[in-house]
């Protein structure tokens, strides 16, 4: 069973069809590319899934067998679905380690007045919860700056505290925005494969937006494009990078991914 679907999901913003009857599934453990021009649809895809916007009448979507169409942002992620965002929102002023522990708050069993009833046991479980966190930190490979504010990061160490901060959350599946935006070559390719790397950990099904095809081409199972909010080519990378709708959406367009422009012509 695919652990996600979305049938006809579509959402328009007054006269703009941002998303048109977009039917997809990604089957559990595989990494999933989604691919299109700027304005395309891909955030807002990616905010529908997640509960940010409300598809419109006669879409559907479930995940892990369970209908999500209307439920709350906060229900979805509870539910495992977890995202980064194409703008990083951290919190600059707290500790790298506060930021990945805001993620896991909500898998911490016991309520706000919790302290009052059993003070050891809570002890207990931020032992627990703070060790997984430390484990976390050294995957991503910021271990070593725990305790220093988030701000004071590097713009790639940042990419990976976002990461870490959406996998806290112990999701089932992750929606990566452009996690190598504003990163160089080098660093997008150590970001891969600590994402890589975290997939095998943590068990999880990924769907990643990105614009450098390079990224796509070897990290994907299968790769999703959409043009002007619908779906337009779908199938294993090297399918896709040789279909002629691709390439024909892909030209003659003014774009930051300059990069998908030369693979396609080449
Ligand atoms: N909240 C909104 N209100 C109105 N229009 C919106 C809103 N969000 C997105 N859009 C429009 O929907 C279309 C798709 O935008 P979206 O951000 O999903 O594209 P994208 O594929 O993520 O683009 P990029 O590659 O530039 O990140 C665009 O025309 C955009 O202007
Ligand atoms: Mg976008």
């Amino acid at each position: 069973m695919a652990l996600l679907e979305t049938r006809n999901l579509s959402k328009s913003f007054g006269g703009l069809q941002a998303i048109d009857k977009v039917s997809l599934k990604v089957e559990p453990n595989t990494v999933h590319g989604l691919i299109g021009p700027n304005g395309s649809g891909k955030s807002t895809f990616f905010n529908l899934l997640t509960g940010v916007y409300q598809p419109d009448e006669g879409s559907h979507i479930s995940f892990n067998g369970i209908d999500i169409t209307r439920s709350p942002a906060h229900k979805i992620a509870e539910l495992g679905l977890a995202r980064t965002f194409q703008l990083l929102r951290l919190y600059g002023e707290l500790s790298v380690l506060d930021n990945v522990m805001v993620g896991y708050h909500p898998h911490t069993k016991y309520g706000p007045l919790a302290p009052l009833i059993n003070g050891a046991e809570v002890r207990r479980q931020d032992k627990v919860v703070r060790e997984e966190m430390e484990e976390l930190l050294e995957f991503i490979g910021l271990a070593e700056y725990a305790e220093i504010p988030a701000a004071e990061l590097s713009g790639g160490q940042r990419r990976l505290l976002a990461l870490g901060r959406a996998i806290a959350m112990r999701p089932k599946m992750l929606l990566l925005d452009e996690p190598g935006a504003g990163l160089s070559p080098v660093n997008v390719d150590n970001l891969m494969s600590t994402i890589m790397t975290l997939k095998k950990r943590y068990n999880l099904t990924i769907i990643v937006v990105e614009h450098i095809l390079k990224v796509v081409m070897s990290t994907c199972d299968t790769i999703s494009v959409l043009d002007h909010g619908q779906k337009i080519s779908e199938g294993a990378p090297e399918f896709v990078k040789g279909d002629p709708a691709v390439v024909e959406a892909y030209l003659g367009r003014e774009m930051a991914d300059e990069d998908i422009r030369a693979a396609m012509d080449a």
